[in-house]
């Protein structure tokens, strides 16, 4: 399945060759590909407000960019060219999103984003651009022109409301149809033109900017740090300025933060909580009437375990992260669990007390259906 997708390459082949290097087209990697995404499901989602969606316009050579949600009136009222509805996170609503991203698996759970859909009239598109992200861009129905090109010169037009490249110089052009794929690395240009009303799936896999992973790191260091103690400064020298900030107190701050360590092992537990915080909007759907502990059980030992859509669920060593909690992961379930977390379902299993407890507590929280 992975070769197709792929255009014959294996999962190793594409890696060495082609993440994070060089693009990649192939044509017919995923036929039907979006067949079970009808427009209206889309509009559907971009109407709703735990849902992060824009449409783009182009009108008389400016870019507009409207933020969601919308009404259903305002997206039907759209004229019959030139604009582009995009809806982020779909996998988190519709099933056989998630499904499909399972498809990619050959790349660890822990850089993916998320399912990006967009429709496009005819003409539609965002304007050519790069993303600071991998992306592979799926043609669902309809076709779509895609140019791209490896330009090192990436000056974006200034107080656009979207990142528009000042330049734009493309080297190859695919019309695409449906099915075909085309996965570019980070900051490759790259504009596609609907050449009918289509829709196209974006398969993000994102890093985050080291200076965004030092602050999210300074601030769970910030909720796990023990340092004991007050400043003190007994033996301050005398000086001839109260205002004059005393470099003898300078001198102990220096100290005092001098002691702030942390060791392999917190950054181990900060990037597996970080990497399955759920996005801002996420809102988990506790069950309305929960099932009690002993019956809930009961299902975990006849029908398994699925995570919810919106879960996000990593491991390491004997830690288990889910949606942004850390538990320690139990050695006579640890297969039922990473099975869970690799595939987001696990067959029946008997858990024990205490892991039953621990799932029980994802019931309740939304996190885990059985
Ligand atoms: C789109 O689907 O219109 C845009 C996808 C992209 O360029 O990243
Ligand atoms: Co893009």
């Amino acid at each position: 399945m992975t070769q197709r997708l792929l255009g014959n390459l294996s999962a190793s082949t594409f890696l060495r060759r082609h993440w994070q290097k060089q693009p990649l087209f192939v044509r017919d990697a995923l036929p039907q590909c979006g067949e079970w995404l009808q427009r209206d499901v889309l509009f559907e989602l971009a109407c709703r407000d735990d849902v992060e969606s824009r449409i783009v316009t182009r009108a008389r050579g400016q870019w507009r960019v409207a933020h969601g949600p919308f009404t259903h009136d305002k997206l039907r009222r759209h004229p019959a060219r030139g604009w582009t509805l995009l809806v982020q996170g779909v996998e988190q609503f519709l099933p056989q999103a998630s499904l499909l991203l399972q498809q990619f698996s050959f790349i660890p759970h822990a850089r993916l984003d998320d399912l990006m859909v967009s429709y496009a009239a005819p003409g539609g598109g965002v304007g050519p651009h790069f993303d600071s992200y991998d992306v592979f861009l799926l043609q669902g129905i309809g076709s779509r022109r895609w140019q791209i090109g490896a330009q090192k010169q990436l000056a974006l037009v200034d107080n656009a409301p979207l990142r528009i490249l000042r330049t734009f110089h493309p080297q190859q052009t695919w019309e695409v149809q449906q099915g075909d794929l085309l996965y570019l690395p980070p900051r490759y240009a790259h504009d596609g033109v609907a050449s009918s009303a289509c829709m196209t799936l974006s398969v993000g896999f994102r890093t985050p900017r080291k200076l965004e992973l030092a602050a999210n790191f300074l601030d769970f260091l910030q909720d796990n740090l023990h340092i004991d103690g007050m400043i003190e400064d007994a033996g301050l020298p005398l000086q001839a300025h109260p205002a004059e900030l005393p470099a003898f107190l300078i001198d102990k701050f220096s100290r005092a933060l001098k002691s702030v360590r942390w060791s392999e092992a917190d950054v181990w537990r900060f990037a597996g909580c970080y990497l399955t915080e759920p996005k801002p909007q996420v809102v988990f759907q506790r069950p309305r009437r929960a099932m009690t502990l002993a019956h809930f059980t009961k299902r975990v030992m006849t029908r398994g375990l699925q995570l919810a859509l919106p879960t996000r669920m990593l491991f390491a060593g004997r830690q288990i992260f889910i949606n942004g909690e850390c538990h320690p992961l139990s050695a006579a379930h640890r297969n039922a669990l990473i099975r869970l977390a690799d595939t987001r379902a696990t067959p029946a299993f008997t858990p024990g007390a205490a892991t039953a407890r621990l799932l029980y507590a994802w019931y309740c929280a939304g996190y885990v259906h059985a």
